[in-house]
């Protein structure tokens, strides 16, 4: 039985990360089944802010959650977490995770994904050695896989075949993460995931950037000929998915997550107008006048689609909230939560936004 005692989490201070320390110490039904402690290390980059634990470090500070700032690739920091802790767990969220940014500036994504993988590995194979009950569970994504023409869903058997440089720093720690547990015997597990969303996505992603831009009455910019097709799935069903792989899938496997729901850029944009058109009491066509059509992604994937047969099949998880409420919900969450989203837009993110788009 595995331990899952005392968690290191790292990258909890972003989109995914947050929401997966909100899973586990707020109202979920995961939170009855943990009473471990979090550690959360956190290099708070601009895609990292604290404002969105406040609760859980009220609730939960010094007592079942800690925050560790750092550099997942600081190898002495690392090992002093684990020893001052006694981590039996890593879930690993850190990464640079926007592709714009990797083709934009690919160095930091070679240091953090790559590097801070390598960092954390060598940590836990160092301490750990032999124990029983411990866990290093390495969050992945899809875009490892490539691109899809329009039929076809990627499994856990695809090539590999990553075609940005976020993609293939992923691709690389996938490999880094597998080859240590055929290697050294590293107990771990991967999830390779479909795009996910819900609150506390920083705006730089379609969604949350589309729905603030309505707000703003800014231009909506879709990418080339907006028919790039995602797989959406909301956060907390892939959270509930890597804490059902932590409890239950196998040392050595890869799962992949994904939302059976794929929709076309442009026409999930119209129906995220029709959802923030109702609610802000807007004219939809005034808001769908503002779509404007930029100059496409330089190697866009044309379309993702998961597979996820394994993870239902062998580990039961089944998503829970389908695209209608996760959508409204997340629109909703940023309606209510204009202050979160003036307070990570001011400073670092604004003056890059400036610098590489001229204030979009
Ligand atoms: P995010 O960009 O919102 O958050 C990343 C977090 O990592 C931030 O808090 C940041 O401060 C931290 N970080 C960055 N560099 C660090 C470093 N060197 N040391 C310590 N902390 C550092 O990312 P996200 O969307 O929450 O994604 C989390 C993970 O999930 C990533 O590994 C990503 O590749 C993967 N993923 C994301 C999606 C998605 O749709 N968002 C889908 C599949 C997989
Ligand atoms: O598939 C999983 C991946 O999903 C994760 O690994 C990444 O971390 C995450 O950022 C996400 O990558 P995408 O590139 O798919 O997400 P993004 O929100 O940047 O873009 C979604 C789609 O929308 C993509 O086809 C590009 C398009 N797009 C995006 C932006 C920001 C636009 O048309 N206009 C935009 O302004």
């Amino acid at each position: 039985m595995r331990k899952l005692t005392n968690i290191l989490v790292t990258g909890g201070a972003g989109f995914i990360g947050v929401n997966f320390i909100r899973f586990l110490l707020g109202e979920s039904a995961a939170s009855n089944e943990f009473k471990g402690r979090i550690v959360n290390l956190d290099a708070l980059t601009y895609a990292g802010n604290l404002i969105s634990l406040k609760e859980i470090e009220e609730k939960f500070g010094g007592k079942r959650y800690f925050f560790e700032k750092g550099n997942i690739c600081d190898h002495t920091l690392v090992e002093a977490i684990f020893r001052k802790y006694d981590i039996d767990t890593v879930v690993h969220f850190a990464a640079e995770s926007h592709v714009d940014r990797s083709i934009l500036s690919p160095e930091t994504f070679i240091q953090t994904n790559i590097l801070g993988t390598f960092s954390l590995l060598e940590a836990a194979r160092s301490i750990w050695k032999d124990t029983e009950g411990v866990l290093f569970h390495h969050v992945s994504t899809d875009e490892v896989y490539g691109s899809l023409g329009e039929k076809g869903h990627f499994s856990e058997n695809t090539p590999y075949a990553p075609r940005s440089p976020y993609s293939a720093s992923k691709a690389a720690t996938d490999h880094l993460v597998m080859a240590y547990h055929h290697t050294y015997g590293l107990p771990v597990t991967l999830s390779n995931s479909s795009n996910n969303y819900g609150p506390y996505q920083f705006p730089e992603k379609l969604i949350p950037l589309m729905i603030l831009n309505m707000l703003e009455g800014k231009p909506l910019p879709i990418y080339g000929d907006g028919r790039n097709i995602r797989d959406w799935l909301y956060v907390e069903d892939y959270n509930n998915a890597i804490w059902t792989i932590m409890q239950n899938g196998l040392a050595g496997e890869k799962y992949n997550v994904g939302g059976d729901n794929e929709w076309e850029n442009i026409k999930l944009l119209n129906k995220l107008i029709d959802i923030v058109s109702a609610k802000i009491n807007s004219d939809a066509d005034a808001l769908r006048s503002t779509i404007t059509y930029v100059k496409d992604r330089p190697g866009h994937d044309r379309r993702y689609a998961i597979d996820c047969y394994k993870i239902k099949h062998e580990l039961s998880w089944k998503q829970s909230v389908n695209f209608e409420q996760g959508l409204t919900c997340t629109v909703d969450w940023y309606l209510s939560n204009r202050d979160w989203t003036e307070n990570i837009l001011n400073g670092e993110y604004k003056r890059w936004i400036e610098k590489n788009y001229g204030g979009r």
